[in-house]
């Protein structure tokens, strides 16, 4: 495990990678092709757009944090695209070392099996449905580590239960865990009020006082009950939005 962790992709590796793969797909039949390209979009134009902040970076640098910062995402994630390169870019300005790991759903959204293979001694692919790779939850891999590698910081970026079962497998190491919360939010200005949740017991607006939060803070379970409260319409809404585009239902 300590060998998969130490051959793990830098960012500018997972980059690569994922360019590569968008535009030399060996399968023509790929359907989640379009996924990469707007993964990829947004993922570049964050990489132009992000600045690190100043105040923010001073903030940090005095706290004289100097640990090893561990990514959990998911490539096919829209947030993960636009979250993970600031989150990278930020604590290599800061002087960590980053590392990313991520784990699929199954085979056909996995996107770096040759160069993982390349490069690590012993390759470890997780898939929710054991379609390849061993069938587990990252939380699986991310226990083991928190027991052997045991990282300073854990930021875990993807779906809220995906989130919240990452946070109820680091709590009990007293591993920091920072997640991202934006998959709640509505307009993103602080008016529509949808993105609400619950932390520490307060009442907080995700895009005015997130979207990173402490995971331990979290109240998981009233988040993903209100994510759930339009699903209805969003299943309509899913329709529409996405004729042309031939995005099945569940894909997105
Ligand atoms: S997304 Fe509408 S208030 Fe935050």
């Amino acid at each position: 495990m300590q060998n998969y962790w130490q051959n793990a992709l830098t960012f500018e590796e997972y980059l690569k990678v994922a360019e590569e793969r968008f535009h030399n797909n060996p399968d023509n039949n790929d359907e989640h092709q379009e996924y990469y390209e707007l993964g990829l979009t947004r993922t570049n134009r964050t990489l132009k757009t992000y600045k690190v902040d100043g105040d923010q970076l001073a903030n940090f640098k005095s706290k004289d944090f100097h640990g090893k910062i561990l990514i959990i995402s998911e490539p096919w994630c829209g947030d993960a695209s636009a979250t993970v390169p600031a989150v990278s870019k930020f604590f290599e300005a800061a002087g960590n070392e980053v590392k990313i790991i991520m784990g699929a759903r199954n085979e056909g959204l996995i996107i770096m099996e040759d160069e993982m293979k390349a490069i690590a001694d012993e390759l470890i692919v997780c898939t929710d449905d054991g379609s390849y790779g061993r069938k587990a939850l990252v939380t699986e891999p991310l226990k083991e580590l928190c027991e052997t590698w045991k990282p300073d910081l854990v930021v875990a970026i993807g779906p809220p239960v995906m989130m919240k079962f990452c946070t109820l497998t680091t709590r009990p190491f007293n591993i920091p865990t920072v997640v991202s919360l934006n998959t709640i939010m509505v307009d993103g200005t602080g008016m529509c009020g949808g993105c609400r949740v619950s932390i520490n017991g307060k009442t907080k607006f995700v895009c005015v006082d997130g979207p990173e939060f402490d995971g331990f803070a979290v109240d998981w379970d009233n988040m993903m009950l209100r994510l759930g409260t339009f699903k209805a319409q969003e299943q309509e809404a899913h329709h529409r939005c996405h004729i042309g585009l031939h995005i099945q239902e569940g894909d997105a």
